[in-house]
């Protein structure tokens, strides 16, 4: 492959031997890949740590967390002391919150580490953010960017609603990229790559947060990992209604990007979405569609609700302040827990608003930095999971094989506070 002279350099261990095994780590990706030059990027998005907790079982075999990240980050066992990046860089999801970590039923031990791991991030230049939608809250692309992020629902929401381009990268290639400003130039950092591949007419109304999710859960079992191009939507999608499409997307199928025709920047036209090309195939999303999406999505075999999860992608400062006002002088069943995830840095707003105080006087809990899919933490006697989230639906059932119920946040509130699902299609 192509390698320009700063690349060189890195690769002949002029900048240090971290850089040097992040740069060796890239050219093998990039030539896995048939990628035949690297792009820059000044914003990666990634996990450096224990997202699902599991270091506390490694701690012993190596000599201190600085080498066991080397070991995992960057795939080799050289590498014992971490450089801070120069890249602007993000750390995506952590395994618990830190603030409320014992409600999330979590070991001290693990609570540790975790402690560990913030400390080497914060040490390492790294942004805690601690979300999985770093668009929320100080990392927002423009349009045409080059980034490398990591998490799944954020990948396609930046691919899509904004425009930025990245694949859906793993742990060490964004560590590597951290350390290099580099990345294989292939995927969806190619132009033609990005076109519509599948053309969804959309023959029902989709209005809720609800309907967008079963539409991008709909794109994500049609298309696989291919562009779903969605068109005769008639209303007006907001952050929120992209936000729960592409999340569902990439957790029933691989979706890393999807148009909406007149509506998201590369699909300004059916035209434009497609590259003035044929569709591969063409299918119709009606009412039948959306409702067997629904079904698959709920699969509860009784109406009892014992626990309830909103957040997932983490809440934007419009669902907080819904929910809060939702949840405002009502309490919730003994019965159930209802947690509610939002990215820790809107804490403040919500402490400063009166939310958190709203929230939690009605019984719920407000945890940022994770959340069940991702932490493995959930209450333990939990059989269900009641949710807004088709994504978190999704993981939950194949994580703990618990029961779900899925719809509006209006649902799963009033489920939270009778114990019984009343939510219909
Ligand atoms: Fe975020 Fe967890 Fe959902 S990491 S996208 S809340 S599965």
């Amino acid at each position: 492959m192509k390698l320009k002279k700063d690349e060189l350099e890195m690769l002949d261990g002029k900048r240090g031997l971290a850089v040097q095994r992040a740069m060796e780590f890239l050219v093998k990706y990039a030539e896995a890949l048939g990628a035949e030059e690297m792009v820059d990027t000044q914003n990666v998005c990634g996990t450096l740590n224990n997202t699902t907790p599991f270091l506390d079982t490694l701690m012993d075999k190596f000599d201190g967390i600085e080498h066991l990240m080397s070991e995992l980050n960057y795939n080799c066992a050289d590498v014992k002391e971490v450089p801070r990046v120069n890249i602007f860089s993000c750390q995506l999801e952590h395994g618990l919150d830190p603030d409320t970590w014992e409600k999330q039923y979590v070991k001290k031990s693990k609570y540790d580490i975790n402690l560990k791991d913030e400390e080497l991030t914060r040490k390492m230049n790294v942004n805690l953010i601690c979300t999985c939608s770093p668009y929320l809250v100080g990392n927002l692309p423009v349009f045409g960017e080059h980034c490398v992020w990591m998490e799944s629902s954020a990948v396609v929401y930046i691919n899509s609603a904004i425009g930025a381009r990245t694949n859906c990268e793993g742990r060490e290639s964004s560590n590597c990229s951290m350390l290099t400003g580099k990345t294989p130039y292939w995927g969806m950092h190619v132009p033609e790559n990005r076109l519509g591949h599948y053309y969804v007419d959309v023959q029902y109304p989709i209005e809720s947060v609800r309907d967008w999710g079963i539409l991008g859960y709909y794109g994500g079992l049609i298309a696989g990992e291919k562009i779903p191009v969605f068109d005769s939507i008639t209303s007006k999608p907001n952050l929120e209604c992209y936000k729960h499409a592409g999340a569902a997307g990439a957790s029933s199928g691989g979706t890393e990007m999807f148009h909406v025709a007149g509506h998201t920047p590369e699909a300004r036209t059916l035209e434009e979405a497609f590259g003035h090309k044929k569709p591969l195939e063409k299918f119709i999303l009606n009412k039948k569609e959306m409702e067997r999406c629904y079904q698959l999505l709920n699969t509860a075999n009784s109406d009892d609700v014992d626990f309830v999860m909103l957040g997932c992608p983490h809440y934007s400062l419009r669902q907080l302040w819904e929910t809060a006002v939702m949840l405002e002088s009502r309490k919730i069943s003994g019965n159930v827990e209802l947690w509610v995830f939002i990215p820790r840095a809107l804490r403040e707003v919500a402490d400063r608003n009166g939310y958190t105080k709203k929230i939690e006087d009605s019984g719920a809990v407000l945890m940022a930095d994770t959340c069940p899919a991702l932490g493995r933490v959930k209450p333990p006697n939990a059989k269900t999971i009641t949710t807004d989230s088709a994504k978190q639906s999704h993981y939950m059932a194949g994580i703990f094989g618990a029961q779900s119920f899925f719809g509006t946040v209006q649902n799963c509130v009033n489920a939270a506070i009778t114990s019984k699902w009343e939510g219909k299609f």
